[in-house]
């Protein structure tokens, strides 16, 4: 696998898991959200969001996708909704990319975020609940391999994706 693209809720862990794969496999990490940050000229996505809204993050988004078509040896952490636009994965599975979708039941999602303030989609527990039921079917539907991440450390999920990677290519 030439590139490799964490997918799944905010929560499931793909800011954790990603550093360590990139070390396990001596890849370059890119993260969409900094990504992002540092195109928009604003602090945080939560600035972006409430001075520029939703759809500037997600063309934003689109745009860092995008950029990352031909690029090698990377892993890349995604935000939660990169999904939205099946561009987005085209993208990302261009020139070898595998797509892993981190697994994780909701409940332990909302027991790992601990900052529900910087990110915008998860202020209102209700909302984020539904958010969630309707993606899981299109992370599935794009995932190359599924990774349940409940119980387990980011660690643990790591050593399992590098040993599931082999078997993909
Ligand atoms: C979002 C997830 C966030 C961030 C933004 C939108 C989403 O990233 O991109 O707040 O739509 O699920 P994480 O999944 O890293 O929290």
């Amino acid at each position: 696998m030439r590139k490799v693209a964490l997918i799944g809720f905010m929560g499931s862990g793909k800011s954790s898991v990603a550093p360590l794969l990139a070390t396990a496999l001596g890849y370059r990490l890119v993260d969409v959200d900094s990504e992002i940050i540092s195109r928009s000229g604003l602090p945080s996505i939560r600035d972006i969001f409430s001075a520029r809204g939703e759809p500037f993050f997600r063309d934003l988004e689109a745009a860092v996708a995008e950029s990352l078509t031909d690029t090698a040896h990377v892993v890349v952490s995604t935000g939660g909704g990169i999904i939205g636009r099946h561009t987005n994965i085209e993208h990302l599975r261009m020139n070898g990319g595998a797509i892993i979708f981190l697994r994780t039941r909701f409940e332990t999602v909302t027991a790992r975020i601990s900052d529900f303030a910087s990110r915008p989609l998860f202020r209102d527990i209700d909302r984020a609940r539904t958010l969630y039921a309707e993606r899981q079917q299109l992370y599935k539907e794009y995932a190359d391999l599924v990774v349940d991440t409940d119980d387990k450390t980011p660690g643990q999920v790591c050593d399992e994706i590098v040993a599931t990677l082999g078997t993909l290519s």
